[in-house]
């Protein structure tokens, strides 16, 4: 890998032992995968900060860099905890769990990563088109090249704590623009602009059967949220950190000519893989889970109004809605009104690096990456429903 004099100086120690070390991290994954240079970025987000997922190994390797002068050098931002910004409130833990989780969220600000504990860094910073980034949150990954046109590749959380250190990134994958191009169509034939749901169904489909292959997508979204709904889970199921959306990715210069593939699907595909993805059904399960990826201010507030035009005072079963953790203070109001209702806001968290298992058994939800995950690691049943079909089901008058 090439390293220009700057860098070398970093490798060689001039700019502290975290830094070199975090280089020679970064040095060291270019060169195997056959990187040429290094590329400088402009946000680092780090994924993979639960004391769940990383445990003490995790906690030690963030506090070393931190100890040996370790910082943001860049807009740096990290990923949802394994407990919720303002204390347990939905989801109990252990007191010792809690400490490990607090230190590793005030070591990290400490290093300069701004409060986020969110997995919509986009929110915090627009990325822009062309800019280079290194990301650790697939759905963010895949929303950022995809709807935004920057570029980064699906990082380990190691790496985007070492981009966020050095400001760096090998210069590789996505970074380039000849592969960014979509080499397979995938198109939906005759159906209406998707919903959410449906799009993250399509984004399931997407990841499963494409291998990480950049897909051209030619359906209707919606909005911008069913594409991101469609990264999400695209993301999820296979190893996608990027489509083309036809309508919405900026990068969109039209199906390929020679694409290598086509699928053609239809809205009964849709239906079919949502009763395969699904293990319960809505009479089974104790709550509905929705903000995966997290919403943001403007959906808590679509939220609060689908109830009042549906005349619902309470929920017969909550509704968990995980938020942006750097929110929660401007929340507060907000979340009190709902918690009359039975929604409950989660701000910082999400179900998917909790102890959910403990929790309950079977969950709705309309976040088909959620669907995806929450039977593997916690061994809860998942109804793939709409929101307002749940609202329907529960709601009291
Ligand atoms: Fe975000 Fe957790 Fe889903 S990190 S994308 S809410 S699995």
């Amino acid at each position: 890998v090439y390293l220009t004099r700057e860098e070398e100086k970093m490798l060689e120690g001039e700019y502290g032992e975290a830094a070199a070390k975090a280089l020679r991290l970064i040095v060291r994954v270019g060169e195997a995968l056959g990187a040429e240079r290094l590329i400088k970025i402009s946000h680092a987000h780090v994924s993979g900060i639960s004391y769940d997922n990383i445990g003490e190994a995790g906690l030690t390797f963030i506090r070393d860099l931190y100890e040996g002068g370790g910082r943001a050098s860049v807009f740096s931002t990290y990923n949802p905890a394994g407990v919720e910004a303002w204390g347990s409130r939905v989801i109990p833990v252990e007191p010792a769990f809690w400490r490990k989780q607090i230190e590793i969220i005030e070591t990290l600000e400490a290093m300069g990563f701004q409060r986020s504990m969110t997995c919509i860094p986009y929110q915090l910073r627009r990325p822009n088109l062309g800019e280079h980034l290194a990301w650790g949150e697939s759905s963010a990954v895949a929303i950022a090249n995809t709807l935004y046109g920057a570029r980064t590749n699906r990082e380990g959380g190691p790496i985007a704590l070492a981009a966020a250190i050095t400001g760096r990134t090998y210069y590789w994958g996505l970074h380039l623009s000849e592969n960014r191009k979509p080499s397979v169509v995938v198109e939906l034939r005759g159906a209406p602009p998707l919903g959410e749901l449906e799009a993250g169904i399509l984004g399931y489909i997407v990841g499963e059967s494409l291998e990480g292959k950049i897909a051209y997508i030619d359906a209707k979204m919606a909005t911008v949220r069913s594409v991101q709904a469609l990264c999400a889970a695209a993301a999820a199921a296979g190893s996608t950190a990027m489509c083309i959306v036809r309508g919405f990715s900026p990068e969109d210069e039209g199906p390929p000519v020679a694409a290598e593939d086509k699928i053609t699907l239809s809205i009964k595909d849709i239906e079919a893989k949502r009763r395969d993805i699904s293990s319960a059904n809505l009479d089974e399960v104790e709550i509905f889970f929705t903000g995966c990826p997290h919403h943001d201010l403007d959906k808590i507030k679509d939220i609060l109004r689908l109830l009042n035009i549906q005349g619902i005072k309470r929920l017969e079963k909550p509704i968990w809605v995980a938020v942006p953790g750097v929110y929660s203070s401007r929340l507060r109001d907000l979340a009190e009104k709902l918690a009359q209702r039975n929604v409950l806001l989660l701000p910082g968290t999400c179900l998917v690096v909790t102890r959910l298992g403990r929790l309950v058994k079977a969950v709705a939800t309309d976040s088909v990456k959620t669907a995806f995950y929450l039977p593997r690691r916690h061994n809860v049943g998942v109804a793939l429903a709409s929101l307002k079909s749940f609202v329907r089901r529960y709601g009291l008058r």
